[in-house]
């Protein structure tokens, strides 16, 4: 595979409806601490009744697009991650395709695997161009959910949305070594059986298969002789966030297993982890898009040659640890102004506007 594939430009969405999680813990007589310190964050980003998947995937693919400067025509490749399906048959990727004008030569199809699904719809758009297939196209790879839960489930805290899109050819904003480490065990952590509109979740279960899934995936880094680089020669550790205490625990827990003094351990999760959930604790987990998320708050900024990993997990289970090398593009972080917009954009709901909208869905 080419070592010189990665992702050409970036895009992210929202929705413009939030909620503020003491509103949340005010409605179900929570304590607010348990929410904002407990599970680490502070706002859910909601969509709106008619609002779904495929509407912030083409508005993230619409801005990818935009900051990449190219037509698409040049397209060749799209893949959407997510498990926010319209259809079991057709393909997420024919609504957003339609809406971008899409259609002709290109390879077209949706990725299901939990919030892994956005990572595995990248890897093998970076492998049809290594592969050769590509011949000069690039791929457009989109990860989108709208993620809910049953009102006053214990998951209800950890809802969010949202879309990141990314333009993947020339490795602009970053550079997505060829090197990766993969992790399946399957099991029912969480899922949802068709025609059903909530997960299903086994909570505990959960955190136990995500901190087993990291600690396979950064066990494999740490003992891969041929890495291109380590824990200390990267600036910033991204997550998928299903919350940012999930986070936490599971680099604690991977730090234990691996035999790091704990201070490392904390002073790591401190000045390279949490920096880079910023924006998650905002929107709320938006599954297959909560990595990306926190990948592109990473990005920001950085120079060139930046170091960043990126750990990927899907509930089934499935995860991948990714190595990723900032490019040239990445300091101007063209991506980074629409997501302020949207933030700064937002309407947040007070508890009977929060409780008219569920009672619609
Ligand atoms: P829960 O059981 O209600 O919460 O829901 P809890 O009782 O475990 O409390 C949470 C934390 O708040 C605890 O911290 C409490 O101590 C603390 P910990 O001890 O664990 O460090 N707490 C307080 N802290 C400060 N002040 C207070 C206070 N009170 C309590 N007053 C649960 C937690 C995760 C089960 C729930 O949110 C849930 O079901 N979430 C959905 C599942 C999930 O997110 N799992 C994560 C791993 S699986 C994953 O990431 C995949 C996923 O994204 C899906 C996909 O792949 O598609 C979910």
């Amino acid at each position: 595979m080419t070592h010189h594939v990665g992702i050409t430009a970036l895009g992210t969405a929202i929705p413009a409806t939030s909620l503020r999680l003491d509103e949340l813990a005010a409605l179900r007589g929570a304590n607010p601490d348990k929410y904002r310190l407990g599970l680490g964050c502070d706002s859910m980003s909601l969509a709106d009744p008619g609002t779904t998947a495929v509407d912030l995937a083409t508005t993230a693919a619409q801005r990818a697009i935009r900051h990449w400067g190219g037509d698409v025509d040049q397209i060749g490749f799209i893949a959407v991650g997510t498990e926010s399906a319209l259809d079991m048959s057709r393909p997420l990727s024919a609504w957003v395709a339609d809406r971008l004008g899409l259609q002709g030569h290109v390879r077209s199809y949706e990725v299901k695997h939990a919030c892994y699904g956005g990572t595995l719809a990248l890897r093998q758009a970076v492998e049809w161009i290594g592969s050769g297939a590509a011949r000069g196209k690039v791929a457009l790879v989109i990860a989108a959910d709208i993620a809910l839960y049953a009102p006053e489930h214990p998951g209800e805290p950890t809802q969010g949305a949202g879309a990141v899109a990314m333009i993947v050819g020339e490795p602009r904003v970053a550079r997505v070594i060829p090197a990766s480490y993969p992790y399946s065990e399957p099991a029912f952590d969480f899922w949802r059986p068709t025609g059903e509109p909530f997960p299903r979740v086994q909570g505990k279960l959960s955190l136990d298969c995500y901190k087993r899934a990291a600690e396979s995936c950064f066990r494999a880094w740490a003992e891969d002789s041929e890495a291109p680089f380590n824990l200390e020669a990267t600036t910033a550790l991204c997550f998928h966030v299903p919350f940012p205490k999930m986070v936490k625990k599971a680099f604690l827990h991977v730090g234990e297993q691996l035999g790091w003094p704990e201070e490392l351990a904390t002073h790591t999760f401190d000045t390279k982890v949490a920096p880079t959930m910023t924006w998650n604790r905002e929107i709320g987990n938006s599954y297959t898009a909560s990595l990306w998320v926190s990948v592109a708050s990473a990005l920001r900024g950085v120079d060139p040659g930046t170091r960043l990993a990126a750990f990927s997990y899907g509930s089934g289970c499935g995860a991948e640890l990714l190595l990723l090398e900032a490019g040239p593009e990445a300091r101007a972080s063209a991506w980074a102004t629409d997501m302020d917009a949207d933030l700064a954009g937002r309407h947040f709901l007070d508890i009977p506007a929060y409780e008219a909208l569920r009672a619609d869905a």
